[in-house]
């Protein structure tokens, strides 16, 4: 009897062991179960090395990136992340003179490094829990409008004692649906310059063909530096500003990675809702993502068919069609992951557990009645707003006139004029009437058929024919599809400038519908909203009761997170096996010089040719990308891939489009992330742009 229950009690203790690979950890209060887990996988630090405040640790070295990841790789402040994160930077750096997005750019020198615009560095001094304080003074009696002043009012005077006189920046997140609160105090650089970029056709190759995909070949990295005064401290740019001394960099290692080693990812992901409801789940897969996938592909198929034809048209809408087509792909991956998974099968199997686990207590019983009853509210409304957002303010001219709606005479002067007429000048760079007027035609349609009538503006026609004979007369005249007729407005006096504009049809249009949109939806939806998230705090409490052995993790809200996990392939569907590492071969073998996001520069070819691949060879080539089963989201894009000795192994860029739905549920099997091995990036920084002397800056292991 005895050996039976000690057979158990070890049988149960292996199993809870081994955790799977889920989870975004918070770095500050990685539990001593989790780090026995990580060990046993291949973690070769200690909690200490990752994050502590005594000492310079592995979070001194990772930097939030104006809203992507990045990590310091070089005792100079020099800082690696990916391509399509400082893109925006490279784009405002390149002219026809200096095409640095088509040829890429290295600076032959510091002097030559370029300032940005507006980009900046952020790297964590300390995360703490601040919950105790939080809650000072709020108690149960009051009203939520009192409760949340009394919030407020504590956050405020935290984050004030935590940035007294250190010229830090500070906030407070809630965590676990406001069970629990950190405040994350942060040093932010702002002279943050662009030191080395690939050309497009290197860090954007296969482009969005092969975006969320693998096999994968794209080296999607750039490289940047942190500059500070002589005192190593932030300030904003200035030539006598120096190469930043960061308290830690990124030993890299060149050693090679094969399937199983142990791996962990340090950085930012954005948001992810682990612990979504099930109906919230079936709307987001059978409803929400198959509307707007279903308007953008609208949207897509128009500009695609146009950038076909018109190479000119393939340029001004080649960072639009890459954003719509981002999160229309992703919505794809995510519907589908949630239905193979079944996630909502699991959910509600879960959520009866929990109905059963609630009775007879007050606080948690009538919770899934109460989900379901509002989750039923608030679909209409969910909707509307999807078709709101993916359809009315999608067509361009539409979207446009909108940032007009608090603009008055007052507010006129020749600098906000200025203003209106460079971001106009851009938008209008960028802009063409034909494609938006089709698209109008079909988004507006499609509205129409779907939405209730009372969501539409009584002016607005209601079948095909006469819509288009509207909006042909809107592309005729508005002054937000013309820039001709635009600037001929901005050039009136005040008054007749803000008459012009509010008189415009697209002013109108937008006008209209935001105004019932606001008046029959917004505030309902945001209502309910609210009555959820108060539901979610004590759900999440409750599954932590009825849980007591199981780990949980808070969702992303773009704070520092570890996530661990392993160099693997997987099984995408029935007899399908990706292996986890591809190589410079099979950028080759996809090299096509008539389809542009396959143009192999002339470059690589001549290295591939000579296998001129120095020390980053292995096997006859040079590893490309790398799968692994780390648990990332948008916003990890840039972060540093570490082996078990906290060695930069590759940078993540990306997940296969059938896990995508690990922002809600993750699965072991199916979930993985896409990095760039490091040795393909610093093939390229050497051999392709010619950029060899910052290697010499790196702390670089073969072992
Ligand atoms: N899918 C990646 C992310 O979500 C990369 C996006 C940029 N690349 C592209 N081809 N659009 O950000
Ligand atoms: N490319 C994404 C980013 O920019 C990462 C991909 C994802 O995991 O969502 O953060």
């Amino acid at each position: 009897m005895k050996k039976l229950l000690l057979l158990l009690t070890l049988s149960i203790f292996t199993l809870s062991n081994t955790f799977a690979y889920e989870g975004m950890w918070l770095p500050s209060v990685i539990s001593k179960e989790r780090l026995k887990d990580m060990k046993k996988k291949g973690f070769r630090l200690s909690a200490d090395d990752i994050y502590s405040i005594n000492k310079a640790s592995l979070k001194d070295a990772v930097v939030l990136l104006s809203g992507c990841t990045g990590e310091i790789i070089s005792n100079k402040g020099l800082i690696l992340t990916n391509h399509h994160c400082g893109y925006g930077q490279i784009q405002f750096h390149s002219s026809i003179e200096h095409d640095y997005l088509t040829n890429g750019f290295s600076a032959a020198n510091l002097a030559g490094e370029l300032p940005s615009n507006n980009y900046w560095a952020s790297i964590l001094v300390r995360m703490d829990d601040v919950t105790a304080k939080m809650n000072e003074g709020v108690t149960s009696d009051m009203n939520e409008e009192s409760k949340q002043a009394k919030l407020n009012a504590n956050k405020a005077s935290i984050i004030a004692a935590a940035t007294k006189g250190n010229g830090y920046r500070a906030k407070v997140e809630a965590l676990y649906y406001t069970n629990q609160y950190f405040i994350f105090v942060h040093e932010r650089y702002d002279d943050v310059r662009l030191v080395c970029a690939p050309p497009s056709a290197i860090g954007k190759f296969g482009g969005d063909t092969d975006n969320w995909m693998w096999p994968r070949h794209t080296g999607d990295f750039s490289m940047f530096r942190i500059y500070a005064n002589k005192d190593n401290k932030p300030a904003q740019y200035s030539k006598d500003n120096v190469p930043y001394t960061p308290k830690r960099s990124f030993k890299i290692s060149i050693a090679g990675v094969k399937e199983n080693d142990f791996t962990f990812i340090y950085g930012f992901p954005g948001r992810t809702s682990e612990y979504l409801f099930s109906d919230a789940v079936k709307y987001i897969a059978y409803k929400s993502n198959p509307t707007k996938i279903a308007l953008r592909d609208i949207r897509l198929d128009i500009i695609k068919a146009a950038m076909n034809e018109n190479p000119v048209t393939r340029i001004q809408y080649s960072a639009k069609t890459a954003r719509i087509a981002n999160a229309w792909k992703k919505w794809q991956g995510e519907a589908g992951g949630i239905v193979k998974l079944d996630a909502i099968g699991k959910k509600q199997a879960m959520e009866s557990k929990f109905a059963i686990w609630a009775k007879g207590k007050p606080e948690y019983e009538n919770l899934i009645p109460e989900f379901t009853k509002l989750y039923a509210a608030i679909e209409p409304y969910a909707y509307v707003t999807d078709y709101y957002n993916e359809a009315i303010k999608a067509i361009e001219a539409s979207g446009k006139a909108s940032q007009f709606a608090g603009l008055t005479h007052e507010k006129l002067n020749p600098k906000t004029l200025n203003k209106i007429k460079a971001d106009m000048d851009l938008y209008f760079k960028n802009y063409d009437a034909t494609i938006d007027e089709a698209i109008a035609n079909k988004l507006l349609l499609s509205y129409i058929e779907n939405i209730d009538s009372k969501y539409i503006p009584e002016y607005i026609p209601r079948n095909e024919d006469e819509i288009k004979v509207m909006f042909s007369n809107y592309f005729q005249t508005s002054i937000f599809t013309s820039k001709e007729r635009f600037d001929k407005v901005m050039a009136m006096e005040y008054e007749s400038v803000i008459n012009m504009i509010k008189n415009d049809p697209f002013y109108r249009f937008q006008h209209f519908f935001a105004k019932i949109y606001n008046e029959k939806v917004k505030n309902q939806h945001s209502k309910l909203n609210s009555d959820i998230t108060a539901l979610y705090k004590n759900f999440m409490r409750g599954q932590m009761e009825m849980q007591p052995n199981r780990e949980f993790y808070p969702d992303a809200n773009s704070t520092l997170r570890i996530a661990y996990g392993n160099i693997v392939g997987f099984n995408p569907k029935d007899g399908v096996r990706y292996n986890p590492i591809s190589t410079l071969d099979g950028v080759i073998v996809k090299d096509n010089p008539e389809i542009y996001d396959y143009k192999v520069p002339a470059k690589l070819h001549e290295v591939y040719k000579n296998k001129d691949f120095g020390r980053w060879e292995e096997n006859g080539t040079v590893p490309v990308c790398i799968l692994a089963s780390n648990h990332t989201t948008g916003g990890n894009s840039g972060s540093p891939i570490l082996n078990g000795k906290g060695e930069l192994i590759g940078l993540n860029f990306d997940r296969c489009w059938e896990s995508t739905m690990s922002d809600i549920i993750y699965d072991n099997d199916m979930c993985r992330n896409i990095g760039v091995d490091i040795r393909y990036v610093l093939f390229l920084v050497e051999k392709v742009c010619g950029a060899g002397y910052l290697i010499d800056e790196m702390e670089i292991t073969e072992k």
